[in-house]
């Protein structure tokens, strides 16, 4: 397949691809709370979380957002609607009875480890994701604050993701990685709507999998990309999650949370593949940005990319043939 092009990083493709997220699974990002409502981002998108359920974070009279922080009650702060447990509209000021098919909607929600996933639209399964993920102690990680960061680049969404899934650049861009990984080994893997790639460990400390697990045994980094916005990237310490917030075609920014397994030695936090990652996301951000430029230049002219290379751009292509797929109606 040949590369679809600089249109995928249009800004009149962009409100169709933000659209379209709507219809697949996204991490939520928020600090969790003992109120009954608790605010989330979802890519782009506000929800709030409330007894396990999901709800877009947006009034259904005029669209106002609701919530800035956790609250035990849901007042909308422009013409006072009041909504109850279940997102059930109770109170209208103006209005002769309070109307009917004006609740809160609940979005569906799919739990993975410590983390919760949203839908907001559609019928679209969750990704299986259980051949990478069984066995690993997903459940008692924990979250460490101290490592969120945020990265804001100047770059459509779309070029940080295909960077993302793809090794090739890494002796060019990553002098730290490189010196890491075993990159004669470095594989991907595609499944429906997720990329698993597989960076092979020169020596420990290695990701804590089962045996048997597809990766092998001496795994530095298994980096697992769920369509369209989060990334996994699970290594010997626990785990780093990038969430991705596509803000405009020109501009994106990249959450990291870290996720660490308790007991884990310091010294194993900063080695091998996951031991300098702030190194390795700040390189990336340059080269996107770098390509970000260029691909302004090319859609000017020709508007055309070169062909992928074969195993080493895989997930990359997979990933635009899902970006180019005929988008859900409303
Ligand atoms: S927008 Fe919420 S009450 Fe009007
Ligand atoms: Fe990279």
């Amino acid at each position: 397949m040949q590369h679809p092009g600089t249109r995928l990083y249009a800004p009149e493709a962009f409100f169709e691809q933000r659209r379209a997220f709507g219809a697949d699974w996204q991490l939520a990002r928020y600090t969790p709370s003992e109120a009954l409502w608790t605010p989330a981002e979802v890519g782009m998108d506000r929800v709030l979380l409330s007894e396990g359920r999901a709800y877009p974070n947006v009034c259904t009279h005029r669209a106002a957002t609701l919530l800035d922080a956790p609250s035990s009650t849901l007042r909308c702060p422009y013409h006072g609607r009041q909504f109850g447990p279940g997102g059930l509209l109770r109170v209208a000021p103006g209005c002769p009875a309070v109307p009917n098919g004006e609740d809160l909607e609940p979005l569906a929600t799919h739990p993975l480890g410590p983390w919760t996933f949203v839908r907001s639209s559609g019928h679209r399964p969750f990704p299986q994701l259980s051949r990478w993920l069984d066995g690993i102690p997903l459940q008692t990680l924990r979250r460490d604050p101290t490592g969120d960061r945020v990265y804001t680049i100047k770059a459509h969404w779309a070029l940080w993701v295909e960077n993302y899934l793809e090794g090739l650049h890494v002796p060019f861009v990553h002098p730290g990685l490189r010196s890491a990984l075993d990159l004669s080994a470095y594989r991907s893997e595609i499944d429906d709507r997720v990329v698993v790639q597989i960076g092979v460990a020169r020596q420990a400390p290695y990701v804590p999998l089962p045996s048997g697990h597809p990766a092998g045994a001496q795994v530095g980094g298994l980096y697992l990309y769920i369509y369209p916005c989060t990334a996994l990237n699970i290594y010997a310490w626990g785990v780093s999650v990038n969430a991705i917030e596509p803000v405009s075609a020109t501009e994106t920014r990249i959450h990291y949370q870290r996720w660490v397994w308790p007991g884990t030695p310091p010294e194993v936090q900063t080695a091998g593949a996951g031991g300098a990652l702030e190194d390795v996301e700040l390189e990336d951000d340059a080269i996107v940005e770098r390509v970000a430029r260029g691909v302004e230049q090319a859609a000017a002219h020709t508007g055309r990319l070169g062909s992928y290379v074969p195993g080493w751009e895989d997930g990359a292509q997979a990933f635009h043939q899902w970006m180019t797929e005929p988008k859900p109606t409303r």
